[in-house]
C-alpha cells in the first residue's frame, strides 16, 4: 500500500538505507536533517527522491522548525523518527548533558506535534544502551526486552533514548496511532560518521588502520574483552520496513540485533586482516570501554515481524571499508 512518509534524520547511517527502501518499494518520503553529522551526499541521487521538494534542511530542537516540516503531512501519513544525537563512546561520555537536552527537546517536539496530525504510524528507535548496566555483564548477558526495567542505563545518552520512547507511549496509548520503539544494537554501514573522534568503534577503527603507517600498532579503547552485538543498517533499514507494513498494534519494544556478541579484540583483528595489516591491535586498558557486553534476543521480532539479520558481520565490514577507503584517499588528496 502507498504511504506517504516522514524520516527524521534522513542523511545519516540508517536513514540513508531506509530511504532507498521505501522509495523503491514506491513510497512517497519527505526527510528532514540539520546535517549536524548527516550529509546532503547520503542522499544525493535518489531516484524518486527530490533534494529540492522533498529534503528539509531544519533543526529538530526547534519547535518553530517542526511546525514547518509537520505542515507538510495530513492525517494517516507514516513518521519514522530517527534524528537524535548518537556518537562513538568518547564523545558520549565528554557531552552528556548536551545529548541528553538535545535529545529530550527533538523527541518531545517530534511526539507533541505528531498527536495534532494523528499519523497511522509512528516508529521510534531505542538502543541497547538503555539496558541497565548491571545487566550488561560480557557475551553471555543475552537482553530480552522486558529486561529493559527497572531502568539503569550507564549514560545519558541510554537515559535520553529511554525517555523518548516513554513520552511517545504517554503521548500515543490512547489513540488509534500504531507505534512501537525498535531497540537497536550496535549499527554500521555506510553513510556514517567515520571521524576518529566522534565515529562509532566500527567506522573510527577502520580510519584508524587505514591510516596506520608501517611499524605503527592499531590502538584500541579498553583490554578487548567489551563485546557488543553488531547489526549492519540495511538490516535495520529492513525491520524498518515490515513495521510499517504491519497492520496490527505493534509490542512496545521489538530489539534489533544478532544473538551472539564479538568482542572488541576479535572486531580489531577482522578489521586489520581485511585492511591486508599484518599487526596485531595495541589495547589502552587505561581508555573507557563502556558496558562490558551484551548480546540480543531477537525472537520477538523473528515471531512477530519475521525478522532475522542477513548481513554477516564479515561482508558488512568488507563493504564499509571499501566505502570509507577512497573517502579517506580523496580527504588526502585535497587537504
Ligand atoms: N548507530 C547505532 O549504533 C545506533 C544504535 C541504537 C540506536 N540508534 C539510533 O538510530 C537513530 C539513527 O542513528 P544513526 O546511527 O543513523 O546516526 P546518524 O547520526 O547517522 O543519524 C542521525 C541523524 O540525525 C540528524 N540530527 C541530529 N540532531 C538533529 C536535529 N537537532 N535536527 C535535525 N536532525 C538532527 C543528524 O544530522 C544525523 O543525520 C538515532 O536515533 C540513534 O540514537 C543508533
Amino acid at each position: 500500500m502507498y504511504m506517504k512518509i516522514l524520516i527524521t534524520g534522513v542523511a545519516g547511517m540508517i536513514g540513508s538505507y531506509l530511504l532507498r527502501d521505501l522509495i523503491s518499494s514506491g513510497h512517497k518520503v519527505i526527510g528532514v536533517d540539520n546535517l549536524s553529522r548527516g550529509k546532503l551526499d547520503h542522499i544525493k541521487g535518489v531516484n524518486g527522491f527530490n533534494l529540492e521538494k522533498d529534503f528539509m534542511k531544519a533543526d529538530l530542537s526547534s519547535i518553530e522548525s517542526c511546525e514547518e516540516i509537520f505542515a507538510r503531512l495530513t492525517k494517516g501519513d507514516v513518521i519514522i523518527h530517527l534524528a537524535d544525537v548518537v556518537a562513538g563512546l568518547g564523545y558520549v561520555f565528554d557531552n552528556e548533558h548536551h545529548i541528553f537536552r538535545e535529545n529530550n527537546i527533538i523527541n518531545s517536539n517530534i511526539v507533541t506535534l505528531s498527536r495534532r496530525i494523528a499519523p497511522c504510524r509512528f516508529i521510534y528507535v531505542g538502543t541497547a544502551c538503555s539496558f541497565p548496566k548491571s545487566l550488561q555483564l560480557g557475551s553471555k548477558s543475552v537482553m530480552r526486552e522486558e529486561m529493559l526495567f527497572p531502568a539503569e542505563p550507564e549514560s545519558s545518552y541510554g537515559w535520553s533514548k529511554l525517555i523518548g520512547s516513554l513520552e511517545m507511549k504517554y503521548a500515543f496509548k490512547k489513540s488509534n496511532i500504531i507505534f512501537t520503539t525498535l531497540i537497536l544494537h550496535n549499527v554500521y554501514g555506510r553513510y556514517t560518521d567515520y571521524s576518529i573522534q566522534t565515529g562509532q568503534v566500527i567506522p573510527s577503527l577502520i580510519h584508524k588502520a587505514l591510516l596506520l603507517k608501517s611499524g605503527e600498532h592499531l590502538k584500541v579503547w579498553g583490554d578487548g574483552s567489551q563485546s557488543r552485538s553488531f547489526i549492519h543498517a540495511s538490516d535495520v533499514s529492513s525491520a524498518l520496513v515490515k513495521v510499517i507494513n504491519y497492520p496490527n498494534t505493534l509490542p512496545e519494544y521489538i530489539q534489533i540485533g544478532p544473538n551472539q556478541a564479538t568482542t572488541i579484540s576479535d572486531l580489531a583483528k577482522e578489521i586489520l586482516r581485511l585492511c591486508g595489516i599484518e599487526l596485531k591491535p595495541q589495547f589502552d586498558s587505561s581508555a573507557p570501554m563502556g558496558d562490558l557486553g551484551r548480546a540480543c534476543d531477537y525472537s520477538v521480532a523473528q515471531s512477530i515481524l519475521e525478522w532475522t539479520p542477513s548481513t554477516s558481520l564479515r561482508d558488512g565490514l568488507q563493504d564499509l571499508i571499501t566505502w570509507i577507503k577512497p573517502r579517506l584517499n580523496q580527504s588526502k588528496s585535497n587537504p
